[in-house]
């Protein structure tokens, strides 16, 4: 393949896929989580060196809850474990870190864990790293409306004054610029009510390598294959005029 060095500004990953990675390796279902866990410290670290500026993980979602009471336990105390571990490689890597999603059903030392995260790293200038958590496209859209709506009824704003900006930036990536890239791993091929509103002109990339075995030569492949597409943003390409 002709060597590309169009690199993604901004990279979401729906990891997927450790539960049927343990089992496959007749392990239980929160050894895969571990293990993905460990799989995303190593990809920050590989996506900064490539010089991607914005990495989005989806670590769970509102629809998660449904799982089984002793998995969704086992995935808040990786997650805390991880929030609280990454303040230390964070300051190393100047990485910025955030969380989205809709915080109230979250434990209190799980909501204090991301504060402090947030509020050490928030100086940060090189990568900025965002982790969903208790997130749903749909919810925070709701959320999002709800804001608007209020600022109406008070009068800050009037409706049709409502635009396309306004609305992406009452999201909770407000902060930061649209995915160029979105890959999920582990074979499926939907969103699962992630980032539908900020992927309208996001590429796509699937594989079916598991979460916990996507390594640094699995995102070069993203990598290069985005570096192959045709952005049109519903325009012409430049040598179709
Ligand atoms: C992704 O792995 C992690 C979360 C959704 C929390 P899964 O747990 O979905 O793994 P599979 O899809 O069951 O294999
Ligand atoms: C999406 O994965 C959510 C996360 C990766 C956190 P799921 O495994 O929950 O999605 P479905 O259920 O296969 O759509
Ligand atoms: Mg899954």
């Amino acid at each position: 393949m002709e060597e590309n060095k169009k690199i993604p500004q901004h990279v979401a990953i729906i990891l997927d896929g450790n539960g049927r990675w343990a089992k496959a390796k007749g392990l239980p279902r929160n050894y895969g989580h571990k293990q993905g866990a460990k799989a995303v410290e190593d990809i920050l670290v590989v996506a900064r060196d490539m010089g991607i500026k914005y990495l989005t993980v989806y670590a769970f979602s509102t629809e998660n809850w449904n799982r089984p009471e002793t998995e969704v336990a086992a995935l808040m105390t990786i997650l805390k474990t991880y929030l609280k571990s990454s303040i230390k490689k964070s300051m190393k890597n100047n990485v910025r870190c955030q969380v989205i999603g809709e915080r109230s059903r979250l434990s209190d030392d799980i909501r204090a864990a991301i504060e402090e995260l947030e509020r050490a790293t928030a100086g940060n200038t090189g990568l900025t790293f965002t982790i969903a958590i208790n997130y749903g496209s749909r919810d925070e859209i709701v959320r999002a409306v709800r804001k608007l709506a209020d600022e109406c009824k008070t009068g800050e704003i009037s409706a049709d004054e409502i635009s396309e900006e306004m609305i992406s930036k009452n999201l909770d990536t407000g902060n930061i610029p649209d995915p160029d890239l979105m890959i999920r791993t582990c074979g499926e091929q939907r969103l699962s009510n992630f980032l539908l509103w900020q992927c309208a002109y996001t590429e796509f990339y699937y594989t079916d390598i598991a979460w916990p075995d996507f390594d640094e030569a699995e995102l070069q492949k993203a990598v290069d294959a985005y570096g192959n597409r045709n952005r049109k943003y519903g325009g012409l390409k430049d040598d179709a005029q």
